[in-house]
């Protein structure tokens, strides 16, 4: 037989030897979800080891994240006042710009701190954009978007990461944030974003579910995979510097399809649900988390994203699974 594979496989060095995807700590950004107060580190039900934190609390768990390398992390606002406008998402007192004051002014540059530019959590009705004729507009809604971006920026942001699903809202930032002089800060965009279930558990860490109706008409249709490239390049196009694909275990096709059709980096988001499920069985002794956890990550990998945002970060990284 002239082709047998399993030479290859014979012992532990050869099989790292021809490994072909290779992780490390560089990939992976951890989300913390932020709420106003005072020595709060309060439990998200149903994602188990996530919390809501007080801006004192983070600080001193980043802290000790930074210790087994977690220096990228993704920030959501939670608990701001709701409006019809969104006016609180880029306000000078919002949460999460109070965050990124003090987590930049306490680690500098030892610290990459993202957020998320989207006003589902911050809108009476939970859309993630501004509502004329219970249509989601989407030009009003842009500029509201950007100058969160921008709010986000002035506090010192290194990236900023809009999540609305928008058209045009990445050329809309990139303008108001050179504009302004953060032609330096960076834009990852959600570009291909679906309308999924596996945001269920999210939505109630974030309290940011739409009252009515759902988000189909600016979120893609799952059904749809051309059109992934579509929403890619559009944002491409208009400046994004990475562009990421969410959800990520059930949308593998399209962060490899998306691969093969882009040369910036690509980030997927390893989404509320499939950490709830995973965290759900290993709980029951059903599978065994490192295992499934690392499986996943590889795959991730394997399939072409650079980047992987992921809930798990904190067991990955402190535990020593890469
Ligand atoms: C806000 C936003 C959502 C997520 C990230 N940003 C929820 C949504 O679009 O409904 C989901 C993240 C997760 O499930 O972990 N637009
Ligand atoms: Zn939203």
């Amino acid at each position: 037989m002239l082709q047998r594979p399993r030479r290859l496989r014979k012992n532990a060095i050869v099989r790292e030897m021809v490994a072909e995807t290779k992780l490390s700590k560089d990939m992976f950004i951890y989300p913390y979800f932020v709420v106003n107060g005072k020595n709060v580190v309060h439990p998200i039900a149903a994602m188990p080891g996530i919390n809501h934190y007080s801006v004192d609390e983070l600080l001193k768990d980043v802290e000790k994240g930074l210790k087994s390398g977690i220096n990228k992390i993704i920030l959501f606002g939670v608990g701001e006042s709701k409006t019809e406008d969104a006016s609180s998402s880029f306000s000078d007192n919002a949460i999460v710009v109070k965050a990124v004051r003090a987590l930049k002014e306490k680690f500098g540059e030892q610290l990459y701190v993202i957020t998320d530019i989207c006003v589902c959590a911050y809108t009476t009705h939970g859309h993630c954009g501004i509502i004329h004729n219970e249509y989601v507009h989407n030009d009003d809604s842009v500029k509201v978007l950007a100058q969160m971006a921008l709010a986000h920026a002035q506090a010192g942001v290194d990236m900023v990461a809009p999540s609305d699903m928008m058209d045009g809202r990445i050329l809309a930032m990139r303008e108001l944030l050179d504009k302004n002089g953060f032609e330096n800060t960076a834009i990852m965009s959600y570009s291909i974003k679906y309308a999924s279930a596996y945001y269920g558990p999210f939505r109630e860490a974030a309290d940011s579910a739409p009252q009515k109706g759902d988000r189909k008409s600016y979120q893609m249709d799952f059904r749809n995979g051309n059109e992934s490239l579509t929403e890619g390049l559009l944002d491409e196009a208009e400046g994004a510097d990475v562009l990421m694909v969410k959800p990520a275990l059930a949308y593998m096709d399209v962060i490899f399809n998306l691969r093969k059709n882009t040369l910036l980096p690509i980030a997927c988001y390893n989404v509320s649900g499939e950490y709830s499920m995973v965290k759900a069985a290993a709980a029951n002794g059903w599978i065994d988390e490192q295992k499934i956890v690392m499986e996943n990550m590889y795959a991730f990998a394997r399939a072409g994203a650079n980047l992987i945002i992921t809930y798990h970060t904190k067991d990955i990284l402190e535990r020593d699974w890469i």
